[in-house]
């Protein structure tokens, strides 16, 4: 059952104060992975030190190291120290440690998981949880099954009267629509889907939430946010980091199912989605997926699509190795660093409208931004030469690092002569608010305490979203090796292709 606790001593009206949640815990599964330590634990903590947990919240970390809860509070601790965004107070932490407990054991352990119903029981006792716990599988795909399982076989799944339980589960969800609609099939079998929270984490930022807003809180965007006026979208999701140490994820993976499948297909969605009647989750989901449910990838995918690999090079002034020089990659291996792909979306406000999505590692620099450049306008009253370095006007939506909105248009240059030339105008949030913005997985996982599902994808999100995805990874796979591009570059050359074929180019951000 899906239930919000209201905290009484809140004044609704007042819009200042986020909701608490209400007395809860939650497990982590993989608790001794990268993401656990780097993001999960310390953004707890922020939690907590935001006033947003319930006083007995409860954390349990399950995984097979040999640690009582004192050693596992330890590594919390660090991770906290290390990684939180909030300063530390050790009043704050103090109480947080109270409710760590860990429990060892792996997967396939039975007699782990019965320890972990009697220590979900006692935290209800000791704590006051209240029987309501969230489960977070921050665990391979392969292990999914698997704990699932043991959450239906011991009962930890279904909660009693007035109890809820929920599942989070980490992407990737399949690695293809098949393997999609199977993993859905299995959670739904156990999980009801308003249990089921699937981490987008581009969903929890501020800057994406903001595409929502700046589109429709105002009067000046919609009325051009169309083909008449668009001439087309670039997403752009350009990493400067390599892929060292994530072998054993990534390798066979690719670019395109780590973050096209998702985190940029649901910038597409956020981008051209109608309005939604109200913001009511189901609301929204529903105009999501209609918008991905009208998008297809265009052909031919020999010049609509580009995957490469990178290769060592220079970055930041540093010599870097390639892809096939990191360890765990295998020496002839095919797993793309980058691809991009276009677009169409079959809806009469974007028909002829080209959506270019592209995504790397070992770029340039780290940026995530979304492009709407628009149509040039239809009459240009000066001279030729006035005009030359006029561009087309563009609304970027700054995801990040340097979170913001710029208006792209042309301005005269100061002077006697006529000259137009492209300016932009900035809105910084750093500039404008004065709160610095919560991490992603603060707001996803304080929403997954409130059983807050707007921001979290359905399964059938997921699965329109591999079945987009699809035709161009088959395709890939029978058409070639990725081309080879030097860390510290855009990206293969074919990338370029896409765009120069119809007379555009990416942005170089
Ligand atoms: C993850 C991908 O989902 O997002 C990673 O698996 C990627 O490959 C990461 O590096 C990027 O996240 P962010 O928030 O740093 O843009």
């Amino acid at each position: 059952m899906t239930r919000t606790w209201q905290n009484p001593l809140r004044d609704p009206r007042d819009k200042r104060l986020p909701t608490i949640a209400g007395p809860c815990g939650l497990v982590i599964f993989g608790v001794t992975g990268d993401l656990s330590r780097k993001k999960l634990m310390p953004a707890i903590y922020d939690l907590a030190n935001r006033g947003l947990l319930p006083p007995g919240f409860s954390l349990v970390g399950f995984a097979r190291r040999d640690w009582a809860d004192e050693d596992f509070s330890q590594v919390v601790y660090d991770a906290v120290k290390q990684y939180a965004r909030t300063p530390f107070h050790q009043s704050v932490w103090d109480r947080l440690a109270e409710g760590c407990r860990f429990v060892q054991g792996s997967f396939d352990d039975d007699a782990a998981f019965d320890n972990l119903v009697t220590t979900v029981a006692d935290l209800d006792r000791v704590r006051g949880t209240a029987g309501n716990h969230a489960f977070y599988l921050s665990v391979p795909p392969a292990a999914f099954p698997l704990v699932i399982k043991q959450l239906a076989r011991t009962g930890l799944a279904e909660p009693g009267p007035h109890q809820w339980r929920r599942v989070v589960i980490e992407k990737p969800f399949g690695h293809d629509l098949a393997s999609a609609k199977q993993l859905n099939k299995m959670v739904n079998e156990i999980f009801p889907e308003e249990s089921v929270f699937r981490i987008d984490h581009y969903l929890g930022k501020e800057t994406v939430q903001n595409i929502l807003a700046l589109r429709f809180a105002n009067q000046l965007f919609e009325p051009i946010w169309n083909g008449n006026y668009v001439d087309h979208v670039q997403i752009t999701m350009a990493e400067d980091i390599g892929l060292g140490g994530r072998a054993g994820y990534y390798e066979g993976i690719g670019a395109a199912r780590d973050v096209i499948q998702n985190h940029l297909l649901q910038l597409l969605a956020l981008t051209a989605m109608e309005e939604p009647i109200s913001f009511n989750p189901r609301a929204v989901r529903a105009e999501k997926y209609k918008i991905l449910a009208a998008t297809h990838a265009v052909g031919p995918f020999t010049e609509t699509s580009a995957r490469g690999q990178y290769t060592g090079g220079w970055q930041g002034g540093q010599r870097v190795p390639g892809l096939l020089e990191e360890a765990g990659f295998a020496k002839d291996s095919t797993t793309e660093t980058f691809a991009a792909i276009e677009l169409a979306v079959d809806t009469r406000r974007w028909a002829g409208v080209p959506f270019y999505l592209r995504t790397g590692k070992r770029l340039g620099r780290r940026v995530t931004e979304i492009a709407v450049v628009f149509k040039r306008a239809p009459h240009l009253p000066f001279d030729d030469t006035s005009t030359e370095e006029l561009g087309q006007n563009a609304l970027v939506f700054r995801v990040q690092p340097d979170e913001g909105v710029t208006m792209r248009f042309g301005s005269k240059v100061p002077g006697s002569k006529m000259e137009v030339r492209d300016v932009n105008m900035d809105f910084s949030y750093g500039h404008s608010f004065t709160e610095s913005s919560p991490e992603a997985y603060e707001r996803l996982i304080l929403d997954v305490l409130l059983g807050e599902p707007s921001l979290f994808p359905m399964n059938d999100e997921v699965e329109r979203s591999w079945e987009i995805l699809d035709p161009v990874l088959k395709w890939w796979q029978t058409h070639g090796k990725p081309e080879p591009y030097p860390a510290g570059t855009w990206g293969p050359s074919s990338a370029d292709k896409i765009l120069a074929r119809t007379g555009r180019h990416w942005r170089r951000p």
